[in-house]
């Protein structure tokens, strides 16, 4: 008989985040289809989900990866086996060559910046397909942290720099604005791109539209999706690049952690776990946003109870869930669709142990990829 979730849990031993293969073929399969029926290129970006050991998987449905770091390339180059598709905020001297020996296309976020490299990449790389980043200064997202069209933004060229065409030898143009968003945003979202930089749009080879479609989320009308980015492809003959970080992993797994103690202050009962949300769930503090956690209501019941983080930061905690169970020492606290962003985002702050990274197969087994140690912590100090 096939184990339940709760059973698997109840075998780890200790907080782990947990990804199920099951969860990320599902997604990588809605997008492939994605890909193929729009007739475009879709590359994972890694800000959102860098497990390597699961790149030969994804590269068997997507066509690469976008990296925004040096370390992201060559673990792209490394563990996907392809040069990446890099997009820096401000390239360095010292990183240059070596990035742009892993990069099939750079991706520039100034006129500047691209002039300052151009004579190198035309004598020594010319096989880097070079792109600007443009800013369309605007955007669905209301969140400042995560929209990058705010004014004043330092993120992509404004289109008044652009008004009398790009610089010779630029084949791509690159914009992000969207983050978690929907077919319809990017729509709108186009329009305002087209009307301000579709006076470049023939003179370019490629248009990557960022990231931000979540096209795994339910609800998401990829239909809607296909039509606008086929529509757009016929109209400027382009090829189109979309990089989400987020649809990959959605909704693909969980940080499973452990009911240490329970403390009652003030009449406030506090969950004591052995995970912590500023090192291990930064998004729920940052963002912030309240995450979800298994066997738990909306209604308020006798079952309430605060979460509390391992570490020593006062805002450590989440206010108070109701539980449809009575929790005990001993049980587990699952939180859920913990692996995109989370995994990468984590810290060792405090000393806190880190959560180790299980991998839940096809088959039901667990395999631990990767199990950390004080020696972590201890390296990353000197
Ligand atoms: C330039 C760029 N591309 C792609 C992404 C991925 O976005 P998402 O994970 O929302 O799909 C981001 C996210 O910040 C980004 O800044």
């Amino acid at each position: 008989m096939n184990k339940t979730e709760a059973e698997i849990y109840a075998s780890l031993p200790k907080a782990a985040y947990v990804l199920h293969e099951d969860k990320l073929i599902k997604n990588l399969e809605l997008i492939k289809r994605v890909k193929d029926e729009a007739g475009i290129s879709i590359i994972l970006a890694l800000k959102g989900f860098s497990m390597w050991k699961m790149f030969p998987l994804v590269h068997d449905y997507l066509d690469g990866a976008t990296a925004s770091s040096l370390y992201e390339a060559k673990l792209i180059h490394e563990e996907m086996g392809c040069k990446a598709h890099t997009y820096c905020a401000a390239y360095t001297d010292y990183d240059f060559d070596e990035l742009a020996s892993i990069s099939e296309h750079m991706v520039f976020n100034s006129v500047g910046q691209y002039l300052h490299f151009k004579k190198k990449l035309k004598s020594e790389y010319p096989d880097v397909s070079c792109g600007l980043r443009v800013n369309p200064g605007f955007s669905k997202v209301e969140v400042d942290m995560y929209n990058p069209t705010a004014p004043g933004s330092r993120l992509g060229i404004d289109a008044s720099h652009l008004i009398d065409g790009l610089p010779e030898g630029i084949d791509g143009i690159h914009f992000h604005a969207l983050c978690e968003s929907s077919s319809y945003d990017l729509e709108e979202t186009l329009a305002v791109f087209e009307q301000k930089f579709g006076h470049l749009l023939p003179h370019v080879k490629w248009v990557n539209m960022g990231g931000g479609h979540l096209m795994t989320r339910k609800g998401y009308d990829t239909d809607h999706l296909i039509k606008v980015l086929k529509n757009f492809k016929e109209k400027y003959n382009v090829n189109i690049i979309l990089e989400p970080g987020s649809a990959i992993a959605w909704q693909t797994g969980d940080l499973v952690s452990n009911i240490i103690d329970i403390v009652e202050n003030h009449g406030i009962k506090t969950i004591m776990t052995d995970v912590s949300f500023t090192a291990h769930m930064p998004d729920t503090l940052e963002m912030p946003y309240r995450p979800d956690i298994a066997g738990t209501t909306d209604e308020i019941n006798d079952h309430r109870y605060r979460i509390g983080g391992t570490s020593c930061l006062s805002g450590d905690f989440m206010y108070e869930y109701n539980f449809d169970f009575e929790p005990r020492i001993g049980d587990q606290i699952i939180f859920r669709d913990m692996i995109h962003y989370t995994v990468v985002k984590t810290t060792m702050f405090n000393g806190v142990n880190h959560p180790d990274i299980y991998l839940l197969k096809k088959d039901g087994t667990l395999d631990c990829m990767r199990n950390f140690t004080y020696n972590d912590y201890k390296k990353r100090m000197n």
